[in-house]
């Protein structure tokens, strides 16, 4: 357990508006801001983050709740490590092991290795053994700036010059392998360096740190590239490389531009295109989309002009899509890749090709195309139903018929019939829509409503908490939510601590309840407590007076019906009681 006022001290000091941003790209309106949810995909931003209140929720997924929820759910690590975060940001102290087995101290120490192999990789570099690494960059055109940019290195030629720096440092040799750096050697005691001989490109997470080096041969020895394997500090999968040095570049864009290699980003970024990143390896993952998605709102492939490149864009297009991403296709015409475009035709070339990327529904019939040959009646009716399920995955009718116009001419057909085609299938396979996940909220009944306002009011306001304790009992609340949360909101004491709300939001036992609070404490204070809660209380009597009504009519009708006079009777004096 984290001490309570450790954690209120953090929560006072961090700035959700700052934290958040790190993340999501925010924009005020009125008191607010919003920007798209991380949480989900979506179009509209629904994502709105409350300074006043230090509190954010999503209108449209209803994730909700404060700064330590917000590290929780985007980091995906529990209470204890997001305070362990948060706090590192702020210079407050919180070190104690964390739910996943790893100690933050061992995290720590893990990142303090990479650094130390990274300086020492670059000193290696700027040495007279890395001669052979200059000369190789030099060959490859790129420049001194950026290498030193990017922190290129050296792994010296030997076995073990890495590992004994380390151990000279003072580090255990164990903490050296679970860095990913060196190997144990077979049938003997010891370890050999993992990298060695090769350009050495250091690896950093957003935040900067060095959490891995990928590594290529000077010469052209297999493999090509060698990676760090995962590590506790490092997932390849979650990783973009280039993206601590270029994220600032991509949110000021508004776009990245996404290459394969780590060559290709170096000798992007030289030429002046510094909104770029690379995954490392071609297979993109969610979680590199996600990543992707907090920066830029348009990712332009730029990937290698082959067919393994080809099919990497054809992936990474409906990965990318599927975070809300808008994609377009580069077009590299007489290269294999950017960095060969900038070596044949110039920087200029790679700016004009990025410029002139075209939307990806372009890319895809284009590819359906090239794959069916136009010669054949079969093929290319197979090309016609591709390309007809391509054009019922984009909404705007004039935007299909432009490309069905693009695609009818080769095809040799009409437009009309591949537009035909498209509503054909949008008939037998509907419903796949990805927007449809959005949360269509049924209008709350008056009652849920007013159950809403009087939590919200009570949470700020301890004087109308004592009030409600006395109108409402707990197992009155018709809604679940709002039950858990009195439930909690009784039992509390409240005055030892400083701000309730968070409290409550830390302390709730269940998810549903959290973002619930979250979502009645973004929504606008009221001006006038007192008169508020009273109509709150009233429309909960009116609407249940109301309900037992419409159940008494029932029930008296009923009786009527079937002739039992006496049952009626009883039943026809508690509706006037009632009505009265
Ligand atoms: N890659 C890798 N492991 C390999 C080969 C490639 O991790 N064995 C990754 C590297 O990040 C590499 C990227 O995939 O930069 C693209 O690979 P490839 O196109 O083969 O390399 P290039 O970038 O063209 O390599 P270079 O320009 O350095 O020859
Ligand atoms: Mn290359």
């Amino acid at each position: 357990m984290i001490p309570s006022q450790i954690i209120e001290e953090i929560r006072n000091k961090s700035d959700i508006v700052k934290i958040v941003s790190e993340y999501v790209k925010l924009r005020k309106t009125g008191k607010n801001y919003v920007g798209p949810c991380p949480f989900h995909s979506e179009k509209n931003p629904s994502f709105t983050v409350s300074q006043e209140k230090q509190l954010f929720h999503c209108f449209g997924c209803g994730e909700g709740g404060n700064v330590f929820a917000f590290i929780m759910k985007i980091e995906n690590i529990g209470f204890a490590e997001a305070a362990e975060e948060l706090g590192s940001k702020i210079g407050i102290a919180v070190s104690k092991p964390t739910a996943s087995g790893v100690s933050r101290t061992e995290k720590e120490k893990l990142y303090e290795v990479t650094l130390l192999a990274a300086k020492f990789f670059r000193s290696s570099f700027e040495e007279a053994r890395g001669q052979a690494a200059r000369d190789y960059l030099r060959q490859r055109g790129i420049d001194e700036k950026t290498a030193k940019t990017f922190g290129l290195g050296y792994a010296p030629e030997g076995w073990d010059h890495l590992f004994r720096h380390l151990i000279s440092r003072g580090v255990a040799p164990n903490l050296i392998e679970k860095a990913g750096l060196t190997l144990p050697r077979e049938g003997k005691d010891g370890y050999y360096d993992r990298f060695r001989n090769r350009l050495m490109f250091p690896i950093l997470d957003t935040r900067s740190r060095v959490i891995a080096f990928s590594g290529r041969s000077l010469k052209d020895e297999e493999p090509k590239y060698l990676n760090s394997p995962d590590t506790p500090i490092y997932h390849k999968g979650e990783i973009i490389f280039g993206l601590s040095l270029t994220k600032d570049e991509i949110k000021t864009e508004k776009a990245a531009v996404l290459v394969e290699g780590n060559l290709d980003l170096l000798s992007a970024y030289q030429a002046g295109i510094t909104n770029v990143a690379a995954p490392l390896g071609t297979a993109l993952t969610v979680s590199q989309c996600k990543l992707l998605a907090r920066f830029a709102d348009t990712v332009v492939l730029a990937f290698d002009a082959d067919s393994a490149g080809g099919a990497a864009t054809e992936r990474s297009i409906e990965l990318l899509r599927g975070q809300g991403l808008k994609v377009k296709v580069a077009e590299l015409k007489g290269a294999k890749d950017p960095d060969e475009l900038i070596r044949k035709a110039g920087p200029a070339a790679l700016k004009l090709a990025i410029d002139a990327a075209f939307p990806f529904l372009e890319f895809k019939i284009k590819r359906v195309l090239a794959r069916h040959n136009p010669s054949e009646i079969e093929a290319r009716s197979r090309a016609l139903r591709e390309i007809a399920a391509i054009l019922s995955q984009e909404g705007d009718a004039f935007v299909q018929k432009e490309y069905a116009k693009l695609a009818a001419r080769p095809l040799k057909v009409d437009p009309d019939s591949i537009l035909a085609e498209v509503k054909r299938q949008k008939f037998y396979f509907r419903g796949n829509d990805k927007d449809l996940r959005r949360v269509t909220e049924k209008p709350a009944s008056k009652i849920i409503e007013a159950e809403k306002n009087l939590i919200a009011l009570s949470v700020q306001n301890q004087a109308v908490l004592e009030n409600l304790k006395n109108e409402m009992k707990i197992e009155e609340f018709s809604c679940p939510e709002a039950r858990s949360i009195a439930e909690l909101l009784y039992a509390a004491d409240l005055t030892r601590t400083d701000n309730p709300s968070h409290f409550l939001l830390e302390n709730l036992p269940d998810e549903t309840a959290k973002n619930f609070l979250a979502k009645i404490l973004v929504s606008e204070n009221a001006d006038n407590p007192e008169t508020m809660f009273k109509d709150c209380l009233q429309v909960i009597k009116t609407e249940r007076s109301k309900s037992k009504i419409e159940a008494l009519k029932i029930e008296l009708g009923e009786a009527e019906k079937a002739g039992e006079s006496k049952k009626a009777a009883e039943l026809l004096l508690a509706l006037k009681n009632e009505i009265s």
